[in-house]
């Protein structure tokens, strides 16, 4: 049987049951911070060193949070498929469930770059050094002297791995979305992408705001709805 190509786009939902806080649900992060101070290039240039401090805190959770059943079935669709798993998630939790083509549309949290780096759609990898869980505060600067800060897409910044996103959703046979409230563009208007005859899986146990012919919504948690999906994608 021919390899399917499955693209996986994955939202903070399918990290909430591994610990990691969602940002719109009742106790998300964006109930306790001000994604514009904390999340945003103008609330970085304002005050550093509150921005620097909540990506400190966020990678020490990161630290202490497991894959959940629902990375591990995600990277199992490897086995006999070609699987593309597209996050607007910063941690790293995809990569240690062992899937192995991650693109991270937001940036991602356990490394950091220069502040005067410029970068293309590759997100220049030279310039971007993994600092695993450990903090990073005003002064810490890079080889290029300027300072280090997280290497996060801020509101207000550009995403460079979109396009390559696109690529991947345009091409794929089959398009799993798993654990995301769709509001954020342009990851929300990425499913649009899909060819007409490709169906579309959506995993989040609250009401989805897309519809249409080809879009099945699975109404569970993560984990419990990648249980069901790897049942449904032996019969496509
Ligand atoms: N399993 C699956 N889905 C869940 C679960 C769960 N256990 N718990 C919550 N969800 C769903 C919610 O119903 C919601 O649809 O996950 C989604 C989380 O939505 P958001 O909190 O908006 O997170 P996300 O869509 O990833 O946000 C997108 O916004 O702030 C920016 O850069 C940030 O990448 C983030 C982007």
């Amino acid at each position: 049987m021919s390899k399917k190509k499955i693209a996986v786009l994955t939202g903070a939902g399918v990290s909430a049951e591994s610990g990691l806080g969602t940002f719109r649900d009742n106790d998300g992060l964006w109930a306790k911070y001000d994604p514009m101070e904390v999340a945003s290039i103008d609330g970085y240039y304002r005050n550093r060193e509150l921005v620097l401090g909540f990506y400190n805190m966020r990678r020490k959770e990161l630290a202490l949070a497991k894959p959940n059943s629902a990375h591990r079935d995600i990277a199992a669709l490897e086995e006999g498929n070609i699987v593309t798993v597209i996050t607007q998630n910063v941690d790293n939790l995809h990569e240690r469930a062992g899937s192995t083509r991650v693109v991270h549309l937001h940036g991602e949290l356990t490394k950091v770059r220069p502040e005067t780096g410029v970068y293309d759609d590759t997100f220049s990898e030279k310039e971007v050094i993994d600092v695993r869980y450990e903090e990073v505060n005003l002064g810490d600067k890079a080889p290029n002297g300027s300072q280090l800060r997280p290497h996060i897409v801020f509101f207000g910044e550009a995403v460079p791995m979109i396009d390559r996103a696109i690529d991947v959703i345009s091409e794929c046979d089959v398009l799993l979305i798993v654990g995301t409230s769709l509001q954020v563009y342009p990851a929300a208007g990425l499913y649009r992408y899909a060819r007409a005859d490709t169906p579309v899986y959506v995993i989040d146990p609250k009401d989805i705001p897309i519809r249409g012919g080809n879009i099945h919504h699975i109404r569970a948690t993560a984990t419990e709805g990648m249980k069901e999906f790897i049942h449904i994608i032996d019969t496509l």
